[in-house]
């Protein structure tokens, strides 16, 4: 199998590296782009010809310099995404602001930077189980994730001309940092702990318990692939089945 090269935009948070794990351990070649000087991060990866470019998927011509300089890319996946719970009344509008443009503004920017220089046949973004269900304290973070697959949908019916493909991926609650954060700001809020926020995130899932990083990644990378050329503008759900 020829070497393929992929694009991972956030690629050293935790869902993103254990997506280029799983990619380079494919034989994947990737660019991995994410905030700041985080290369060191990536410098474990199986195979060899990764590189890292800082990128700010919030400004256009971040992504543009990124996509630019990149040559023959396969598959494009974004891992980007930033979290914040708490009621509309108390939000402060410049926190929903930056979320928009980080994780919904920014998967424009992708799509937009990668169809002007490297036309990829994949994209794969990662979206949540909160794109497809709303809850209290979900607004902000919800709308962006709701967004986000309404414009894969979209994009997805527009890139079909040229036979190329665009899918999100939806995780329930991840094993992650991320998370963790996220089980503290509601604990806080609801006179708990964050342990028993954990522990009720795990019983959200009929699997009774958190999915994990690979779980996704594997997902990622099925659509990532050929393996999945008969999909596109779906979303897959990886949440253990919900409760
Ligand atoms: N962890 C979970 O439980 C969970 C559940 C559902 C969906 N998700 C989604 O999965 C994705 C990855 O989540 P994670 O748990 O790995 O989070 P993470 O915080 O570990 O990783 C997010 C990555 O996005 C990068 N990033 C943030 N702002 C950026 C910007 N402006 N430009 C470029 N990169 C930027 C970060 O540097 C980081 O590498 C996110 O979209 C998140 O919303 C996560």
């Amino acid at each position: 199998m020829s070497a393929r090269r992929v694009l991972v935009f956030g690629g050293t948070g935790s869902i993103g590296l254990a997506i280029c794990r799983r990619l380079a351990a494919d034989g994947d070649e990737l660019v991995v782009a994410d905030l700041g000087d985080r290369g060191h991060l990536i410098s474990d990866l199986p195979g060899e010809g990764h590189t890292f470019a800082s990128c700010d998927v919030g400004d256009l011509e971040s992504v543009r310099a990124v996509a630019a300089a990149c040559t023959d890319i396969t598959a494009v996946v974004s891992a980007v995404g930033i979290n914040y719970t708490g009621p509309v009344a108390e939000t402060d509008w410049s926190m929903y602001e930056r979320m928009q443009r980080v994780n919904l503004q920014g998967a424009f920017h992708i799509a937009a930077a990668c169809e002007e220089s490297c036309s990829p046949d994949a994209y794969v973004f990662l979206a949540s189980v909160a794109g497809l269900t709303g809850e209290a304290g979900g607004a902000v973070y919800c709308s962006t994730k709701f967004g986000l697959i309404g414009f894969v949908q979209s994009f997805a019916a527009e890139i079909a001309a040229r036979g190329a493909r665009a899918n999100t991926v939806c995780p329930g609650n991840v094993d992650s940092p991320l998370l963790r954060d996220l089980a503290a700001a509601v604990a806080e809020r609801e006179g708990t702990s964050a342990e028993a926020m954990l522990d009720r995130f795990a019983g959200d899932s009929a699997f009774r318990r958190l999915i994990t990083v690979d779980e996704v990644a594997e997902a990622v990378a099925f659509l990532a692939s050929r393996r999945s050329s008969g999909i596109s503008g779906q979303s897959l759900v990886v949440d253990g089945a919900p409760n």
